[in-house]
């Protein structure tokens, strides 16, 4: 029967690559990479990169699969986002088909940890569920941006025996508080932080997390926002893409 692996790669640095992940990297012949925009392109050369590394010295080929189109401006996101992974799930299928032999196993390098915004393992799963092609699968977890965001700035997530809220910008900015115990943000283009209320509020930022063009700011938040939006943009502008996270508290 044919092999599926989602194997979590951490979330820049070749180092967070687990001893886990190695092994079962190389135990693939197919290495399926996705590739969206220019800011995938980058993440496409790092995970061909990471094969060169991880699994060079054997036979494997690493197959680009062009993502299906998404509405990015949906009047309804959830429904959307349903009918986009459905048309993956299908244009998945197909190609799983054409290039995996019965008795191959194939992999899907996931950024940071599969199990933390990314859609590979429900695609998976629903794959599976739709049984058009026969497989069996497993989940290699990676370490996430937002471990690299707490070690990198030596903070703990989450307050001594208190809740940690995981959200998104476009969430954040339905809130109308900071939740107790601190939110982490990602997925977030647009400064959400600006909403925040809480003048005590406090930042730690990151972009490009384990990577040479590592950026990381904290403070106040009244003090620093100003000074990260700038640095965003113009790492934007000089990189054509930026991926930044940050945990926020009530207080510092
Ligand atoms: C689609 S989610 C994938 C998250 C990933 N599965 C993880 O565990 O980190 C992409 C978001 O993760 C965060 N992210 C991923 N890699 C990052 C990095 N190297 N530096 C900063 N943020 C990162 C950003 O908030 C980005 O918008």
């Amino acid at each position: 029967m044919r092999r599926l692996l989602v194997i979590g790669i951490g979330s820049g640095d070749p180092d967070h690559v687990t001893q886990q992940a190695v092994k079962a990297m190389q135990t693939v012949d197919v290495v399926f990479g996705i590739s969206k925009t220019t800011e995938n392109e980058e993440l496409l050369r790092v995970r061909r990169e990471l094969c060169e590394r991880y699994i060079g010295g054997r036979r494997y080929r690493f197959v680009e699969i062009p993502d299906v189109e998404r509405d990015r401006r949906p009047v309804n996101y959830v429904k959307a986002v349903e009918e986009w992974h459905a048309a993956r799930c299908e244009h998945l299928g197909g190609i799983i088909r054409e290039t995996l032999e019965e008795d191959q196993c194939g992999a899907f390098l996931v950024w940071g940890d599969p199990g933390l915004y990314d859609s590979m393992v429900r695609l998976l799963a629903k794959l599976s569920s739709l049984a058009r092609v026969e497989f069996e699968w497993e989940v290699i977890p990676g370490i996430s941006s937002i471990q690299v965001l707490a070690a990198h700035h030596r903070i703990a997530l989450n307050d001594i025996g208190e809740s940690l809220t995981v959200t998104t910008g476009r969430k954040l900015v339905e809130m109308d508080h900071i939740p107790a115990g601190g939110v982490v943000v990602m997925l977030d283009g647009q400064c959400a932080f600006r909403s925040v209320k809480e003048t005590d509020a406090h930042i730690y930022w990151g972009a490009y997390l384990g990577t040479a063009d590592e950026m990381l700011i904290s403070g106040k938040l009244a003090d620093v926002a100003e000074t990260i939006e700038r640095a965003r943009a113009e790492a934007k502008k000089r990189k054509g893409w930026i991926m930044d996270t940050y945990l926020l508290r009530g207080r510092a």
